[in-house]
């Protein structure tokens, strides 16, 4: 094989290279969510991580502040949808379904208000007692309304 054959070899090795270290799977990305219910779970989500590392420290509880805010236009805006589950569900299981559902995000909503009102207390000890219950929360409602889970 003459050298230039060889160089043309090596040139296509890199372009196919490039190209396949550029697929969405071989980058550290998650998974864009597939329902908007999921978006904005990913939203509070994202939030949520970010409070857990902080709560303890009072110095940051205006920033804490302004996470549970993230997480209570999150969890609104999930009150308005429904959980891709419902479609799963016989016709006559669905309106009770989504009652459950939104039942479920009513007290998340009414937890995130304690919480908020902890960190303006400066009561950072109540708060990391109020994300503990936040999480039993995320956990129950994701074994009750998420899809594909049990
Ligand atoms: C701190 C509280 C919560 C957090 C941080 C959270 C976070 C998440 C995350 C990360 C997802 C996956 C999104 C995706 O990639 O598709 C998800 C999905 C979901 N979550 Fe939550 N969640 C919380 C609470 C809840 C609660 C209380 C409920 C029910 C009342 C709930 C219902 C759902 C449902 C139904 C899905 C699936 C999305 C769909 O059906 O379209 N979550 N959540």
């Amino acid at each position: 094989m003459c050298s230039r054959h060889w160089f043309y070899c090596f040139l296509v090795c890199i372009v196919a290279c490039t190209f396949s270290s550029a697929q969405p799977g071989d980058t550290d990305h998650k998974e864009e969510p597939v329902t908007e219910l999921g978006q904005w779970m990913d939203r509070m989500n994202s939030a949520f991580r970010k409070l857990r590392r902080q709560a303890d420290n009072a110095a940051l509880n205006p920033s804490s502040i302004e996470l549970v805010a993230i997480m209570q236009e999150s969890a609104a805006k999930a009150l308005e949808l429904t959980p891709e589950k419902t479609e799963d569900l016989p016709e006559g299981e669905r309106a009770k379904f989504v009652e459950r559902y939104r039942e479920e995000l009513g007290k998340l909503i009414t937890q995130l208000k304690e919480l908020e009102a902890a960190f303006r207390a400066d009561d950072n000890a109540l708060a990391l007692q109020q994300i503990r219950a936040l999480g039993a929360a995320r956990k129950h409602g994701h074994e009750e309304f998420q899809k594909d889970q049990n």
